[in-house]
């Protein structure tokens, strides 16, 4: 990273005694990218006594020089669709990236980096899918990596991860980090809808993306798992380590069962750290809806908002709560990074570097201890409870509670487990669809928290 004061040609706002301007280069300007300009225009001389030195716009790399731009407080003149050649500029002290997606993000962002030119970007699918090109990267450029708003958009969270929490060891971090599906399973739990019926009010509403299935299908919220992980106990996770199971096939008939055990159901994002069986110390990262309880801090988090529960071994719990997506908030984010990155150019100081000395193992999601709740329909006759029970106990699983309902064609077990590897429960589970006794499987939930 460039220690001195901003390099290069004189900026146009430079006046005499001023310190030169922070150069920026916006990589896209669409939702995001927008946002970040109109807050960097508005803002401004805030921001300039905030950093010590103004920041400036060199140049905004977009797909399409023609698309109207609803006035934002730019030059036309700074646009380009040339986001490589604006990377390389000489005049270029920090990249923001709002484009998203592999590549050609990657290639501009390590092009960057290597050059000792500080990166900031909201780029989730990236750092997930190999975040470690851009760490290796900043490494060798001697570069600032910054990323706060590629998980739960406004909410300071990685920050607090990469710097306040680095005298702690984290135990666990379980999130609602998909706004889209929160606003999705807020409205079955509110309404009674079913799933289609409210992914098409969350379309009509403008929080679901005309193609849904990145969140709906978890991957939005398993490259987050991902980068929270990474942080959180000091090993590279990627994408591929977590896993992932979507929420389509939340029925409005499992809400209605959740709530009558005192529960709701949330997409969740867990991250967590402990010995295996082996007692070798390892992480389980996974994304999937669960059944929690009402008294739970995540399950009053409603609407699109984001929420995440950090447990740590001496911080003990911490919540953070707010908005995860949308222009604005997230700007609110890459600005914060902005500023961080700027005054670090002035003052010669750097980013924290990643921390990745601990190299646990990723436990496979058999291995992960998780709990279940399943719904069975059953014959009606002596001897089915007994005969559900030995399954359970045949694949070492131990039940928490059991509930009886209805007679003849309507009689429903609803079985709710303590914790066990997740192979022993799948197990059980297709056990229990052999038994002649059993109808039929009506669901399976995984469960978190005290139920
Ligand atoms: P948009 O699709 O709204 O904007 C993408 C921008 O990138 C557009 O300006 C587009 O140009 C430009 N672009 C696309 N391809 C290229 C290319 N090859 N060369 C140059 N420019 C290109 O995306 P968002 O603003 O919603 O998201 C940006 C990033 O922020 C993504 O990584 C996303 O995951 C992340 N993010 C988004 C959040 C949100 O709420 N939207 C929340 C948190 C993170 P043009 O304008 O000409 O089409
Ligand atoms: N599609 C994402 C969501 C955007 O719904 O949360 C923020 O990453």
């Amino acid at each position: 990273m460039n220690s001195e004061p901003a390099r290069g040609g004189k900026p146009q706002n430079e006046k005499e005694g001023d310190k030169p301007a922070v150069r920026v280069a916006l990589l896209g300007c669409g939702t995001v990218g927008s946002e970040v300009v109109r807050l960097l225009h508005e803002q401004s001389a805030d921001l300039t006594a905030r950093i010590g030195a103004p920041l400036e716009i060199v140049g905004i790399a977009v797909r399409r020089l023609g698309r109207a731009r609803g006035g934002l407080p730019v030059d036309s003149g700074l646009f380009t669709t040339d986001a490589l050649g604006l990377v390389k500029r000489d005049d270029v002290d920090v990249v923001v990236e709002v484009v998203g997606g592999i590549e050609p993000a990657r290639s501009w962002l390590v092009e960057a980096l290597r050059t000792g030119k500080s990166v900031v970007t909201a780029n989730k699918a990236l750092l997930a899918e190999d975040g470690a090109a851009l760490h290796d990267a900043a490494a060798d450029g001697n570069a600032d990596l910054y990323y706060e708003a590629s998980v739960a958009g406004a909410i300071p969270l990685l920050r607090p991860l990469r710097e306040s929490l680095h005298g702690d060891r984290v135990t666990k971090v379980t999130g609602i980090v998909n706004g889209t599906t929160n606003f999705i399973l807020s409205s079955m739990d509110a309404t009674g809808a079913g799933f289609s019926e409210a992914l098409e009010e969350a379309t009509e509403l403008g929080y679901a993306e005309a193609d849904p299935t990145a969140d709906v299908e978890g991957f939005d919220a398993a490259a987050k798992a991902a980068i929270l992980a990474s942080l959180a106990f000091h090993t590279r996770v990627t994408a591929a380590d977590v896993f992932r199971e979507g929420m389509t096939g939340v029925t409005a008939g499992d809400m209605a069962s959740a709530k009558e055990m005192g529960c709701t159901i949330k997409l969740l994002c867990i991250a967590e750290r402990g010995p295996d069986e082996a007692g070798v110390d390892s992480v389980s990262v996974r994304v999937h809806p669960a059944m929690i309880p009402r008294s739970h801090p995540l399950a009053g988090v409603g609407d699109a908002f984001n929420a995440v529960f950090v447990e740590a071994e001496a911080a003990g719990q911490l919540m953070f709560y707010g908005r995860g997506a949308g222009g604005t908030p997230t700007a609110s984010a890459v600005l914060g990074d902005i500023v961080a990155a700027a005054r670090n150019r002035l003052t010669g100081f750097r980013a924290p570097s990643e921390s990745n000395y601990a190299h646990l193992p990723v436990r496979p999601i058999g291995a992960a201890v998780t709990r279940y709740h399943i719904n069975l329909d059953v014959d009606d006759k002596p001897g089915v409870l007994a005969a559900v029970a030995g399954v359970f106990a045949k694949h070492e699983v131990s039940i928490a509670t059991v509930r009886q309902s209805g007679r003849e064609e309507d009689a429903k077990l609803v079985i709710v487990t303590h914790g066990a590897p997740d192979a022993n429960l799948a197990a059980t589970v297709e056990s229990l669809s052999q038994l002649d006794i059993v109808r039929s499987i009506a669901s399976v939930l995984r469960v978190e928290g005290g139920v």
